[in-house]
């Protein structure tokens, strides 16, 4: 009885954590993707997460503690998308997310070698405004992506991402930087010339 008790409370502690969204996840399992995506982004608010207005969420997310999550006005996350949220994640207004991207925020202590995995080690993840990640990129813990920027789709992006650029690859670079209107520049910011 003793052990059962144990179990029953290691559960709650797990379902605590977790938070409203446990209740909630269910639900929006049994949304069919791509559809129903005010009512889904509405359970997503009513777990906890906070969504400013004109956000959508296309399918289902993963994430543990909602509370950590923010995502600005006038976002889409293209779901099903992994979001860790051991630290905060804020997604600023005007984000597009692709499908299968991943979004950690937390790491481990390097332990010793009969346990590597040590200690979590939060850290938070930062999507600036207007940026676009391609379907199937890895934030990392501690990444800012500038606002104005696109991460390429299967980037592994370790180090902060420059406003108005393109990072791609693994592990991510810059490629290209972005004007306001979308236009490429050289990799160093330079406008093309055309030559004759
Ligand atoms: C990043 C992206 C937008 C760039 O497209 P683009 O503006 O047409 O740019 P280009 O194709 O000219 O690519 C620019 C450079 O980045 C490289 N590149 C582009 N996408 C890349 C990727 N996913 N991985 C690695 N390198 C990439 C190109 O090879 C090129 O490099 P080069 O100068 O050495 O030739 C596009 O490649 C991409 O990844 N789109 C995401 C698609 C997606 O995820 N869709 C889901 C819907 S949200």
């Amino acid at each position: 009885l003793r052990r059962l008790l144990g179990a029953l409370i290691e559960e709650m502690y797990y379902l605590r954590r977790r938070g409203r969204v446990v209740l909630v996840q269910p639900l929006i399992a049994a949304l069919p993707y791509g559809t129903m995506v005010r009512l889904r982004t509405s359970l997503y608010r009513l777990a906890g997460v906070r969504i400013g207005t004109g956000s959508a969420i296309v399918g289902p997310l993963r994430i543990w503690g909602p509370a950590q999550l923010t995502i600005g006005a006038n976002s889409t996350i293209n779901g099903p998308c992994a979001i860790c949220l051991d630290g905060p994640v804020t997604l600023h207004d005007g984000v597009l997310i692709g499908h299968d991207v991943i979004i950690s925020t937390g790491s481990h202590e390097i332990g010793p070698s009969h346990a590597r995995g040590g200690h979590v080690v939060p850290r938070p993840v930062v999507i600036g405004a207007g940026a676009w990640v391609g379907a199937g990129a890895m934030i990392l813990p501690g990444v800012t992506v500038g606002a104005g920027s696109v991460v390429a789709a299967g980037a592994v992006v370790v180090h902060d991402v420059s406003p108005n650029t393109i990072a791609a690859g693994v592990p991510a670079r810059t490629v290209r930087h972005l004007n306001d209107s979308g236009e490429h520049l050289t990799k160093d910011g330079e406008q093309d010339i055309e030559v004759p």
